[in-house]
């Protein structure tokens, strides 16, 4: 599959999605959005991959928003179908993805390069990277997300702060927000992403798969995290994964997971 705006590469069983529009700071357009959604769609289905980092080209940028260009014209109806069709695409896309997604933050992740950062599964930055949601600078509010991940990522207060301040805040105090799992010179990011995705993709995938489900499922409305995760638990007795995992444990091997 050729891309337009982003590329795709695979080292072993670990996917790189970059979004490539360096010399506008990758700002996310339609087009974009739909070439993640394709991309982290056939990733998803595609048992060779188990982790996936996101990041973006050049050293500047991870994602500097939603593209401004393309929306500052919108009427009331065509900004709400913007957020409903971007948050279904991409936002919950990579939230509810079955493996998961690192953002390796490499520069500027603001609006909603920073929504997309914290709808990924973890978030590692680079030294330089600078974060924050500056829509209110512009008239309007986050929309893909960010004004409930950054709540639930942060705490409401502090969300509060970022949002209606539109201040932007370095790695280090994005560190110490929880907002990023690490923080490592730019130079090292993607290895650092690397050894992660690493450890990730020894491990099983059902039960990858099952965890993740489990979390997300105390973040929504409607949903009990403890009785989703009885529920996941109980499933994995059931698959193979299991099996081949404790016999590899008491045979005082590594175990082979095959993801069923
Ligand atoms: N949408 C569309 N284009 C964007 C963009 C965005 N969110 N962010 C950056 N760009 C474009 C700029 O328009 C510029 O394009 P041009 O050369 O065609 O004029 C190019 O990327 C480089 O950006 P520039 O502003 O010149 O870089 P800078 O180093 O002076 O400033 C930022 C960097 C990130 C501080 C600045 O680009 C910025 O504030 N961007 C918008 C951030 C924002 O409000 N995001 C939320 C959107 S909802």
């Amino acid at each position: 599959m050729s891309y337009n705006t982003i590329i795709t590469e695979h080292q072993g069983d670990i996917m790189i999605i970059t979004i490539n529009r360096p010399d506008q700071l990758n700002a996310l357009n339609g087009a974009t959005i739909e070439e993640l959604n394709k991309a982290l769609a056939l990733a998803d289905i595609n048992k060779a991959v188990r982790c996936i980092i996101l990041t973006g080209a050049g050293e500047k940028a991870f994602v500097a928003g939603a593209d401004i260009k393309e929306f500052a014209r919108f009427s009331v109806s065509e900004g709400s179908m913007l957020a409903a069709r971007g948050q279904k695409l991409l936002f919950d896309f990579v939230e509810n993805m079955s493996k998961p997604v690192i953002a390796a933050v490499n520069g500027f992740a603001l609006g909603g390069g920073l929504e997309l950062a914290m709808s990924t599964h973890m978030r590692v930055a680079s030294d330089n990277a600078k974060m924050g949601l500056p829509e209110v600078t512009l008239g309007v509010i986050p929309g893909y997300g960010g004004t409930q991940r950054l709540a639930q990522l942060v705490g409401k207060g502090k969300a509060m702060e970022m949002i209606t301040s539109a201040a932007m805040i370095p790695a280090a105090e994005a560190l110490d927000w929880g907002l990023v799992n690490a923080v490592v010179p730019q130079a090292d990011l993607m290895n650092k992403c690397l050894e992660i995705a690493a450890r990730i993709a020894k491990n099983s995938p059902t039960a990858i798969a099952a965890a993740i489900r489990s979390v997300n499922a105390g973040f929504r409305d409607g949903q009990n995290g403890y009785t989703t995760e009885i529920t996941e638990f109980g499933n994995c007795f059931g698959t193979a994964d299991f099996t081949e995992g404790t016999t590899a444990f008491l045979e005082k091997r590594k175990p082979t997971f095959t993801g069923l």
